[in-house]
């Protein structure tokens, strides 16, 4: 008998750089929890000529460098690389997909087609896989972002897709949803009554949302340059955390429900218009400058670049959900390539109390954060304010964390990678991590218009120095408001 979990994989593009760095590993974590169920079968498809040996040798070297060495045993690694199976095939080519129907008749088992290869391929292979014969009313697809390059190009490819499935078996990928904090920003906010009473405009002064990259380009400047950090982190994993943090509660746990009130948020988001342009957004590109200590070269001075772009690797913005909930309350995003660090965190700052008696020096001090860590160390930090300890020190204030840190605090739960995760919804059949056709859409408008904005006025992204925080612009651009980037924890 098949369990609710078991599937059978199909992974194309099995040999490209998400699969073997992200999706065999996630897979071989889950078969080692136990969480993939016996009969699971996953094949690897690409153009390369390889047999199935070669296949699983591949796939057992990325997970020799991918895996930690305490995590990677012989007995689990052996287990996992039997599932596998390889076929080469050209995606472009009906025939070949006979060997697809195949390798599918008559499994018991539901198919997941899994579309890691670019998307002005996924049409191809979507009829191919109709044409053949290969997909059944229970096969789900899974596409992975860029979806897009606009509307325009979000809607041709969505249409492409949804010829061959409908939504409901479509699962598009925004990995942060995956990521294990941005999880607990739905327990945090609907199940502590503590918060739920607090979250809207008459208690929280400002909401802050850093996604903060040390590394560059990294050998995609191709893509990149068509692309752009707004496009790139901002239209796809910044404002789906905008939206969980500003969603009104869903009536209950199921898919629709929740994007239903994503959607909500995406459709309140003021736009950019006029003077608002270049007062609240601010683009930015690296120049050379120096990261983790080692001289590192600007965006036009990388492998492959073109001298002339104005793409941006940086951008800050200040906007404001447009309802009752959150009306008048900035929103400030700002994320970047060639940071400092890698840091994402959210900050939720309440407003100060109406009336203050303490010491006026420390006025500024006299408000809670709300501090929801994504990365690197993932955990929840809500500052308050106490009395300095201490004979000597009156009615000093002192703000310090109550602090919950997911390792120190569950140190025997592995914190699983985001694909981890959502590879296991996937195999439920369970779409609420993932996002709906319409929310892609109407995030694109809003980034659309945007860019256009951009391109009337002739902006080109500002400089800055390759290991800061962005151009002077953007942190000028809080201040002015008598606020600042939270850079600590
Ligand atoms: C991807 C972007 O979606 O997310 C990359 O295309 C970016 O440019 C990456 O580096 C960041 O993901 P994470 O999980 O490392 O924060």
């Amino acid at each position: 008998s098949v369990t609710d979990t078991e599937i059978d994989l199909a992974l194309f593009g099995a040999l490209g750089d998400l699969a073997l760095r992200k999706l065999f590993p996630a897979l071989y974590h889950l078969d080692r929890e136990g969480l993939l169920p016996e009969g699971t079968r996953l094949v690897g498809l690409a153009r390369q000529d390889l047999d199935g040996e070669a296949f699983r040798q591949q796939v057992a070297g990325a997970l020799q460098q991918r895996v930690k060495s305490d995590e990677q045993d012989k007995t689990s690694l052996k287990r996992f690389l039997a599932r596998l199976d390889y076929l080469k095939l050209d995606f472009s080519s009906v025939e070949g997909y006979e060997a697809v129907r195949a390798w599918r008749e008559g499994s018991p088992r539901p198919m997941v087609v899994y579309l890691s290869v670019p998307a002005r391929i996924y049409g191809d292979i979507c009829r191919n896989l109709q044409a053949s014969g290969s997909l059944d009313d229970s096969t789900r697809v899974v596409v992975e972002k860029p979806i897009g390059y606009d509307l325009a190009s979000s809607q041709e490819i969505n249409d492409v897709i949804g010829e061959v499935f409908p939504e409901s078996r479509i699962y598009r990928i925004d990995h942060y949803l995956g990521k294990e904090t941005v999880q607990n920003l739905i327990a945090l906010r609907f199940a502590n009554p503590l918060f739920g009473t607090q979250w809207n405009q008459n208690h929280i002064s400002h909401v802050e949302i850093t996604v903060a990259e040390q590394v560059g380009i990294e050998g995609r400047w191709g893509y990149f340059d068509q692309a752009g950090q707004l496009r790139d982190m901002v239209q796809n994993h910044l404002l789906q955390l905008l939206c969980l943090i500003a969603m009104d509660p869903p009536s209950n746990l199921d898919a629709d429900a929740i994007r239903d009130e994503k959607v909500k948020v995406l459709k309140a988001l003021k736009p950019f218009v006029g003077e608002a342009l270049g007062r609240d957004v601010v683009r930015g590109q690296y120049t050379a400058g120096t990261s983790q200590g080692a001289a590192v070269p600007g965006y036009l001075e990388e492998e492959g670049a073109n001298t002339d772009s104005h793409t941006e690797t940086f951008v800050a913005m200040k906007t404001e959900v447009a309802n009752w909930r959150w009306a008048g309350v900035p929103f400030y995003l700002r994320t970047g390539k060639r940071m400092p660090e890698k840091l994402s965190q959210i900050v939720i700052h309440f407003r100060q109390q109406p009336h203050y008696i303490f010491d006026p020096d420390q006025r500024s001090l006299a408000a809670n954060k709300l501090i929801i860590r994504l990365q690197p160390e993932e955990g929840i930090a809500l500052q308050v304010l106490t009395k300095d300890s201490g004979l000597d020190k009156g009615m000093r204030l002192r703000p310090g964390p109550l602090h919950l840190d997911f390792n120190n605090a569950f140190p025997k739960s592995r914190i699983p990678d985001a694909y981890e995760r959502l590879l296991l919804e996937v195999m439920k059949g369970q779409q609420y991590l993932f996002v709906r056709r319409d929310e892609v859409e109407h995030a694109w408008r809003w980034c659309d218009q945007l860019i256009a904005g951009w391109e009337a006025r002739d902006m080109p992204p500002r400089r800055y120095p390759a290991g800061s925080w962005g151009p002077v612009a953007s942190i000028a651009m809080i201040t002015q408001d008598g606020r600042s980037w939270y850079e600590d924890y």
